[in-house]
């Protein structure tokens, strides 16, 4: 979390009819909408994780006798998957493939099989952080056209949110869902679903019961009716200044430091590689995700014990597999508030964590090192 940003949260609560809280959650809004590039959308905020805003999501566009499609990413399309049946609902499930992007062309046929429409919506993971895999937005948006299937488009930007490009116009989403705490750079708490008119219509017509998650509800002028309660102050007042330093720096400029500086840690990995004990997860290059790498470790070795070095002796923090990874691959994140001397002490402090355990590895900081200078 960048300091302007802290330090925006660090603020008084004020009187919740004050204008200038009006104020801040505006600014929220109309940055939210131009960080999507989703201009004639609506956004609707929650004090609440990344699942708060999934659950919105279910609520308020899938009947209950309804269904959903949802194209397997790993760990979280599976995650996202057990809530509508938490919620009653049918989902329709299209198995994951470890290391590959969504398939288009299961989508479509998915959605040809519906011949009775139960199909409400498909619920597509833009990039699975458990995988580091990232799919093709535009293709999947072709293959739901193609099917003629009238189901509405809702994808997760958690965790590319202010790193890819995205644009949920062009893409043609009908709901888009993002979290506070990955490229936003705030601490977690503060969810939002960003709904276009079909959509809104969809939600209109639904007669499932719902309350604090109802869009309906939430399309008031009153700040506090918008959360359906008291706002959450801080992470608002954090918010516009993030929303502040990322039209700042550009979002061109953020993609492309996004991209420049999952480069150097995938030169990085390229490098580990011809040790043998450690690979890409991701099998397809330009699937791999700008956000946050995947690293396959061998059997034999430990990532967690890679960590734990990592974090004990060389102050790096990083994530483990999660789900049917648990105990096979680490992550590397490079989303959010990071530089070349992060990203370089990062693949270093690896490296050190690595080598200290006995893991052969090629020399993978000189690779990322060279990466960058080269420009
Ligand atoms: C892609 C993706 N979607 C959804 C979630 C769920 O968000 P939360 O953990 O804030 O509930 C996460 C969490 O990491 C995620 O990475």
């Amino acid at each position: 979390m960048p300091e302007a940003v802290l330090a925006a949260m660090h603020r008084q609560s004020m009187d919740l009819v004050d204008p200038r809280l009006d104020a801040i959650i505006e600014n929220c809004e109309r940055g939210l909408l131009a960080l999507l590039d989703a201009p004639d959308a609506h956004a609707y905020l929650y004090a609440a994780n990344g699942h708060g805003a999934w659950e919105a999501a279910i609520a308020n566009l899938v009947p209950l006798d309804g269904a959903v499609l949802i194209p397997g990413t790993g760990h979280f399309s599976e995650s996202w998957a057990v809530q509508p049946e938490g919620l009653g609902r049918e989902v329709v499930r299209i198995p994951w493939q470890p290391g590959l992007p969504i398939d288009p062309q299961t989508v479509e046929d998915a959605l040809r099989a519906d011949t009775a429409g139960r199909i409400a919506a498909v619920f597509v993971v833009h990039a699975d952080t458990a995988g580091g895999v990232t799919s093709d937005l535009a293709a999947i948006r072709s293959a739901i056209d193609a099917s003629g299937h009238p189901a509405l488009m809702v994808v997760d930007v958690v965790a590319t949110l202010a790193a890819e490009p995205y644009s949920m116009s062009a893409v043609g989403a009908d709901v888009t869902i993002g979290a506070s705490q990955k490229g936003l750079m705030l601490p977690a708490g503060l969810s939002f679903t960003v709904v276009g008119e079909r959509a809104d219509a969809v939600a209109h017509a639904n007669p499932a019961p719902r309350f604090y998650w109802d869009w309906l509800r939430r399309k008031h002028a009153v700040g506090y009716r918008k959360f359906c309660g008291t706002p959450p102050q801080q992470l608002l007042m954090g918010l516009e200044a993030s929303l502040g330093l990322l039209f700042s720096e550009g979002l061109e400029s953020v993609v492309a430091r996004h991209r420049r500086l999952a480069g150097a840690v995938h030169a990085a990995i390229e490098a580990w590689r011809e040790g043998g004990a450690i690979d890409f997860f991701c099998q397809v290059p330009q699937a791999r995700s700008v956000s946050v790498t995947t690293v396959s470790v061998a059997p034999g070795h430990d990532p967690d014990a890679v960590r734990t070095v990592a974090r004990e002796r060389f102050q790096v923090g990083m994530a483990g597999g999660l789900g049917p990874l648990a105990g096979k691959a680490f992550r590397i994140g490079h989303l959010g508030d990071q530089n070349e001397a992060t990203i370089l002490g990062c693949v270093a402090g690896v490296e050190a964590a690595m080598r200290s355990l006995g893991i052969p590895v090629g020399d993978g900081a000189a690779a990322a090192t060279r990466y960058l200078a080269r420009g």
